[in-house]
C-alpha cells in the first residue's frame, strides 16, 4: 500500500515559525510532526510514501530521505497550493493503479490505522463534531458514505472528515480529480478532495465511513502545544540527567540538550542543543539550539536558535529572533 503525504501549504497561521521551518518539521514532544505520522505509517506495514511538497519542499526532502531510507519514497511538487484535491492530483504519476492510503501531513491521528487499512473498500475517517461547519462533511446511511460537503453553511450532519482516506480504486480517483481540474471546477476557490470523493460516490464507488477516537491539529500555536501536551502523555521521552535542574514529566528533553538551574515542565518539549539557564519553562516547545535564560515561559514556542532573556511572559518567537527584557 502506498501513502500520499501532502504537505505543501504555507503554513501561515504559525508564522513567524513557518518562515523559516516547514510546519511538518515544526518540532512536537521531540520530533517533527511528520516525523510521528511517517513512525505509524512504517508501524502499519505501509513501505512506498508519495510526498507531495511545494513550499521549503527541499527541507522536508532532505529530512525525510536521511530518516526514512527504508521507505520507497517519491517526491512530488504542487507548484502553487490549489487545495488539497490539486495536492493529490500532482502525485497521480506515482499512485499507479493500486490502492492508496491519503493523510494529512500536519496532523497527528488517534486512530487504528492497520484496521482501517486492512478494509475491503476505499473508507474515510470521520468524526462527530459539535460545529462541523469549518470541515468536509459526510451523511452516512449503514455506515456508507451518501454525501460529502465541504465546510457547508447549513451542515446536515455532524460527521466531520479528519484528513485519513483509504481509496481502494484509485484510477476513478484520479479520473474525478482530472475532471474537476479540466472544468476549473473549485470550492473556495480550491480544487477540493472532499468534491472528488463526492465524484467518486456519484459514480459507484462504496466509501465507508471509519470513526475516528481522535485528531491533534498542528496548524495554530495553540494546537501545536495541545498536541505537544497529549504527545507528552502518552510516550513518555528520555530525559538528560538535570544539572542542578528539576524535569517535570512528562516533558521531552533532548540528550543534548543543557539544563542549568532550572525547572523544565510539565509538558515541555526541549529539542538538541537548546540552553534553559535560570529558568523555567513549561507546556512550552523549545527549538533546537535556542537558548533561554532568566525566563519564565509558558504556553511558548520558541524557534530554532531563537535567544530568549528575560521573565514571565507569553511568547511565541521565530527562529533566530532575540528577545531581551532586561
Ligand atoms: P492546511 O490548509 O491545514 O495547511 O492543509 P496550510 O495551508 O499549510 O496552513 P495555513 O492555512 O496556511 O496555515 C492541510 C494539509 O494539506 C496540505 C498542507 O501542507 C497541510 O499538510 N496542503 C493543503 C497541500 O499540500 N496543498 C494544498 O494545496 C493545500
Amino acid at each position: 500500500m502506498r501513502a500520499v503525504i501532502p504537505v505543501a501549504g504555507f503554513g501561515t497561521r504559525l508564522r513567524p515559525h513557518t518562515y523559516t521551518v516547514p510546519k511538518v518539521l515544526l518540532n512536537v514532544a521531540g520530533k517533527p510532526i511528520l516525523a510521528h505520522i511517517l513512525d505509524s505509517l512504517v508501524a502499519s506495514g505501509i513501505e512506498q510514501v508519495t510526498i507531495v511538497v511545494g513550499h521549503m519542499g527541499d527541507q522536508i526532502e532532505q529530512y525525510v530521505r536521511a530518516r526514512y531510507a527504508s521507505l520507497q519514497l517519491d517526491f512530488v511538487e504542487q507548484s502553487e497550493p490549489l487545495g488539497l484535491g490539486h495536492a493529490i492530483w500532482c502525485a497521480r504519476e506515482t499512485v499507479g493503479s493500486g490502492p492508496i492510503f491519503i493523510i494529512l501531513g500536519d496532523t497527528i491521528f488517534d486512530a487504528d490505522i492497520s484496521t482501517m487499512l486492512q478494509l475491503p473498500t476505499s473508507a474515510i475517517g470521520v468524526k462527530w463534531v459539535e460545529d462541523p461547519r469549518r470541515f468536509g462533511v459526510v451523511e452516512v446511511r449503514d455506515g456508507i458514505v451518501t454525501t460529502l460537503v465541504e465546510k457547508p453553511q447549513h451542515p446536515t450532519s455532524n460527521l466531520a472528515i479528519v484528513g485519513m482516506y483509504l481509496i481502494r480504486n484509485t484510477p476513478l480517483l484520479i479520473e474525478c480529480l482530472d475532471h474537476l481540474i479540466a472544468h476549473n471546477s473549485r470550492t473556495r476557490g480550491e480544487f477540493q478532495l472532499t468534491d472528488a470523493l463526492q465524484c467518486m460516490v456519484e459514480r459507484g464507488e462504496t466509501i465507508a465511513a471509519f470513526p475516528i477516537e481522535g485528531w491533534y491539529d498542528c496548524g495554530k500555536p495553540e494546537t501545536l502545544l495541545q498536541t505537544n501536551r497529549f504527545l507528552l502523555d502518552r510516550h513518555m521521552r528520555s530525559i538528560a540527567p538535570p544539572n542542578n535542574s528539576i524535569v517535570i514529566p512528562p516533558s521531552y528533553v533532548a540528550p543534548t540538550a543543557v539544563l542549568e538551574r532550572s525547572i523544565v515542565g510539565p509538558y515541555a518539549t526541549i529539542a538538541d542543543g537548546a540552553t534553559i539557564r535560570d529558568s523555567h519553562v513549561q507546556n512550552s516547545i523549545v527549538g533546537a539550539g535556542a537558548s533561554v535564560t532568566a525566563a519564565l515561559l509558558n504556553n511558548s514556542i520558541v524557534g530554532n536558535n531563537a535567544v530568549v532573556c528575560g521573565s514571565f511572559h507569553q511568547l511565541n518567537v521565530g527562529d533566530s529572533s532575540q528577545i531581551n527584557y532586561a
